[in-house]
């Protein structure tokens, strides 16, 4: 159609419109028009998020164009309210409607950009996260714990700051004992103290629990003593105590035997020698064929081709009488093993010293 006909068509339209509406009507049915026709076109061209954003609060936000047509409604005849009111609205529904197709077509277009150039590539190294270790004390002690669980014991602990009753006198170590000067450690007052070993837990769990008992007492332990390649002032011990009717030495050598071979090795093989516990009667070190030459003889072992592993011995009655325990019908036995020389022999530190410097080159060693 020619312009000028369109012109005049549009001229008898609006004449039309005039008539039957009125001119206030017919201005604002126009600009709604207008804007709805801007609003397609412009959303229809908008090419990203952001922009189709600011597109929606120019033409139906609260301060938008729309709306301040809307608000210009006050002006027309109440008969032509709810008309331009329907109009409005599917200005505004149509509008809307563009808005989320431009939205979701937006949307898809962005994730397909970020698929294809943000993909990960498989080939670069990764970034390396520094990782901590046990320390050998404790890998050690947790090892030897896996062990007894094994066989059926159960993990207790006791205090470090121990009466002197528990450490000494429940076990049988009267106050004129020589045993105590062995054992010195530091006193906080006369009646308490650091305990010099983790036996005081045996009397303890006694006292707690009837038989059967059958503990380990894994633990920090204290001595004054002078500081050097094999003497620390703070040691680990870890104690074990079996209480029950018929307990004999043969089940003591069975558990320890089994004991040293699975923390040694199957070929590692055991030496009961007497020795005096005044906690234990009758009492031995238990030495294990050593476990750098495997008994041929070395530094290690200086030449013996044994190492000493632990202490041990029949519960003495005095300490399960101390302990509440019936020494006619209970019998036990006990052990205690340095924590410190068994992590030292089994990672061949020569030096004590070392697992308390807290040096990190040493310590991520292991
Ligand atoms: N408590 C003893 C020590 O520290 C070790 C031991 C424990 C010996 C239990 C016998 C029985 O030397």
């Amino acid at each position: 159609m020619p312009s000028s006909q369109s012109c005049f068509w549009t001229k008898v339209f609006l004449l039309y419109e005039e008539k039957s509406y009125g001119r206030k009507e017919i201005g604002m049915r126009h600009n709604l028009e207008k804007i709805r026709d801007e609003a397609i076109e412009n959303i229809s061209k908008v090419k990203d998020l952001e922009h189709l954003e600011r597109l929606r609060l120019k033409y139906l936000g609260k301060k938008g164009e729309l709306t301040r047509i809307l608000r210009g409604m006050g002006d027309l005849p109440a008969e032509e309210r709810p008309i331009m009111g329907r109009l409005a609205n599917e200005v505004r529904t149509l509008i809307q409607v563009q808005l989320d197709k431009r939205r979701k077509e937006l949307e898809e277009k962005l994730l397909e950009y970020r698929l294809r150039e943000e993909t990960i590539d498989v080939t670069v190294p990764g970034k390396k996260i520094e990782r901590g270790n046990l320390h050998p004390l404790t890998s050690v002690c947790n090892e030897i714990a896996a062990i007894f669980i094994g066989m059926g014991f159960e993990v207790v602990e006791g205090p470090d700051v121990e009466l002197e009753y528990y450490n000494f006198e429940a076990l049988n170590i009267p106050e004129s004992h020589p045993s105590r000067d062995v054992q010195d450690t530091f006193y906080i007052t006369d009646e308490i103290l650091l305990r010099t070993h983790t036996s005081p837990v045996q009397v303890r769990t006694m006292e707690e629990k009837d038989p059967p008992i059958k503990i380990i007492v894994p633990g920090r332990v204290y001595r004054s003593d002078d500081v050097d390649a094999t003497h620390s002032p703070i040691f680990h011990q870890i104690e074990g105590l079996v209480v029950d009717e018929n307990i004999t030495m043969a089940d003591l050598k069975g558990v320890l035997d089994v004991f040293v071979k699975e923390l040694f090795g199957e070929r590692t093989q055991t030496k009961f020698r007497p020795h005096y516990f005044p906690f234990t009667e009758p009492s031995m070190e238990v030495d294990a064929t050593c476990v750098t030459c495997g008994g041929k003889g070395c530094r290690v072992c200086s030449d013996t081709g044994w190492i000493e592993i632990l202490g041990a011995g029949m519960v003495h009655p005095n300490v399960l009488k101390y302990g509440g325990i019936d020494p006619d019908r209970y019998s036990g036995f006990a052990f205690g093993l340095g924590l410190d020389r068994i992590a030292n022999l089994k990672y061949g530190i020569d030096d004590i010293r070392l697992l308390y410097e807290n040096d990190i080159r040493f310590l991520r060693q292991f």
